[in-house]
């Protein structure tokens, strides 16, 4: 493998070409990376039909004691469901309560992670036209082990009250529960319940540990909300932006079809562009184009969807003058996001009207905001697109010998016209079980190409990145969690040896091996701006499962850098190709750093099979 690193011959890489793909899919936003424990806050699970799906929520009591059902009372005028709960019981007289009281429970999604010495706030919104005395408790998954408690005691709520608590927690448990109980006799309303740990990632709202593995993949961009997501089975049941800003307590929430489940839109439009902040990453808004996967509004009549996307575009970049840079800076975000890239639908390319639906967009949006980026949905490798674009998307989802051989797919694109976005990429199938090496190897492999191509292919993302272990529709992913617990599949530790690329530069290289050969290696160098020192990067897949002594000859490098400053060589590999991760064993496949002894300009390394 020649390596010439003089600069005549490198080539810069793009400073975006390796970020992240967030999807609300496998519940890794409600349940996942957004913070909020409560599931089904609003009761509104079912939308606006009464009597409404409460789902989680749960009784404690039974019918002799209390009555609970929902109506259409709440305060908040898009989400007008709330829960009347009618306590028949009381603390004396002929019907006494049960020890503890009656009421309802939230178990979250799939328990909430409740741990000592940390602080929860609940918010709720209560009336009631008599006094009340409500316990709200963090308990053990079956309500007998109170982790903390405060009393909400109240004369006149007889118009809607927001209450608020701070339960610190004196034990820990990751299956705990919200309970919401009383003892006394009479009607109470509850609507908007959340509870939320004091400790998020910078107070946003972000899951910590969670958002740690994604700052640790360093990436330059974070395109969301999907995928599918955005685009529904069906339009009304899209990802529409406008419901998912503002206080959360005013947010509708949404069904979102293709992955079947209820969300609260807690994590909504300005909270992803908040998280692009958070992570240093550009964000990139993939937005409805009037296109589902089984409706569609023809482009004569698509003006409101593309007002809708153009104030989406005001809201984030707008002044705090403006109609929607204003209610950004309401919510606390008085500057404006960088909203440099959007993507105009999800694999709709082939839908009939996704051609003159798309051009409405471009125009409009390049004519408002000439600096911003337009992805097509529609593959630009193969042939030219027949349309603007300063991006065209390419997803490959396959498994692990055509993925591998993909390292070469860019190779022989046109080098001109707009550039590729490989924004998602995975082995699929028996290959990737939930995870293996195998899947992560051939991923790697990609990647080189794509590291090799990057004067064509400027951005590139890993497809799922979330799975919450209790809700896997999505097999497989970067990162598994559950409420307490989280690991890196292969494919995840697998990106680490990428963070390091984007902006670097690439040197060019030679490998001498047969055609055939299930080899592929790339060289680059970056800079460090904690030392201000070059470093140069080579890595090499060996795909097959024979040894390879690979002999490196790296050209220009000033004599004696080797041993000045040493080497490290890191490996991922694992004795089984199938191998994965688990919450038993996290780190069964991993990056192994070591010294590299005989590093030099001339050296030879043994690359094990796999
Ligand atoms: O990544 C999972 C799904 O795969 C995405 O929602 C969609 O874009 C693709 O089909």
């Amino acid at each position: 493998f020649f390596v010439n690193s003089s600069e005549a011959s490198a080539r810069k890489i793009p400073e975006t070409l390796f970020g992240i793909f967030f999807e609300e899919i496998n519940h890794a936003g409600a349940g996942g990376l957004w913070a909020e424990l409560v599931n089904n806050r609003g009761f509104e699970a079912g939308g606006q039909n009464t009597p409404s799906n409460i789902d989680p929520w749960s009784i404690i009591g039974d019918g002799s004691s209390l009555i609970v059902a929902t109506d259409r009372s709440s305060c908040f005028d898009r989400n007008k469901i709330a829960l009347r709960m009618e306590v028949l019981c009381d603390g004396q007289g002929t019907n006494v309560c049960p020890v503890g009281g009656v009421g309802i429970y939230n178990p979250g999604f799939w328990g909430m992670n409740i741990e000592q010495g940390k602080t929860y706030k609940v918010v709720l919104y209560v009336r009631s036209l008599q006094s009340v005395n409500i316990s709200v408790s963090l308990t053990g998954s079956n309500g007998f082990q109170t982790l903390a408690t405060a009393n909400i005691i109240a004369a006149d709520i007889s118009t809607w009250t927001k209450a608020e608590v701070l339960l610190e927690a004196k034990e820990t448990n990751h299956n705990a529960r919200l309970q919401l109980t009383t003892s006394k006799k009479g009607v109470i309303w509850f609507d908007q319940v959340s509870a939320m740990p004091l400790d998020t990632y910078k107070g946003h709202g972000f899951r910590n540990d969670l958002v740690g593995m994604l700052r640790d993949l360093k990436p330059q961009f974070i395109r969301f909300p999907g995928g599918c997501f955005v685009e529904g089975e069906w339009l009304r049941n899209a990802f529409r932006w406008k419901e998912t800003i503002g206080p959360w307590e005013e947010r509708p929430g949404h069904f979102g079809d293709v992955w079947k489940y209820w969300t609260d839109d807690g994590l909504g439009y300005f909270e992803f562009l908040q998280l692009a902040e958070d992570l240093g990453s550009s964000p990139v808004w993939v937005f409805n184009n009037g296109i589902s996967h089984n409706d569609q509004v023809a482009s004569a009549i698509i003006a409101p969807f593309l007002q809708e996307i153009l104030d989406s575009i005001e809201f984030s970049r707008g002044d705090s003058n403006s109609t929607w840079g204003s209610v950004r800076a309401a919510m606390g975000h008085p500057e404006p996001f960088h909203l440099r890239y959007v993507a105009v639908g999800n694999e709709d390319c082939g839908k009939k009207n996704y051609r003159g639906n798309y051009l409405k967009f471009y125009y409009a949006i390049k004519q408002a905001y000439p600096d911003i980026k337009i992805i097509s949905n529609c593959d630009g490798s193969t042939r030219q697109l027949d349309h603007p674009a300063d991006y065209y998307d390419y997803h490959i989802y396959s498994d692990a010998s055509t993925v591998f051989s993909l390292a070469r797919k860019f190779d022989h694109t046109s080098r001109s016209g707009p550039k590729a976005f490989v924004s998602e990429y995975a082995v699929t199938g028996k290959d990737a079980g939930t995870g293996s090496l195998l899947a992560a190897l051939a991923e790697a492999g990609f990647l080189i190409g794509v590291e090799r191509n990057s004067d064509v292919v400027e951005m590139a993302s890993y497809a799922p990145l979330f799975v919450n272990a209790n809700n896997r529709q999505w097999n497989p992913d970067a990162i598994v969690f559950n409420s307490f617990q989280l690991y890196g599949t292969p494919s995840y530790w697998m990106q680490h040896f990428f963070t390091e690329s984007s902006g670097g530069t690439l040197f060019n290289s030679t490998l001498q091996a047969n055609s055939s050969s299930s080899l592929v290696a790339s060289a680059i160098s970056w800079q460090n701006l904690e030392d201000n020192k070059n470093y140069i990067r080579i890595k090499a897949v060996n795909f097959g499962s024979n040894t390879v002594n690979l002999k490196v000859s790296i050209d220009g490098v000033e004599p004696n850098s080797f041993q000045s400053y040493g080497s490290t060589k890191k490996v991922l590999t694992s004795s089984n190709l199938m191998d994965e991760n688990s919450f038993k064993e996290p780190n069964k496949v991993v990056p192994v750093e070591s010294q590299l002894e005989d590093a030099g300009e001339d050296m030879e390394v043994i690359l094990s099979p796999h």
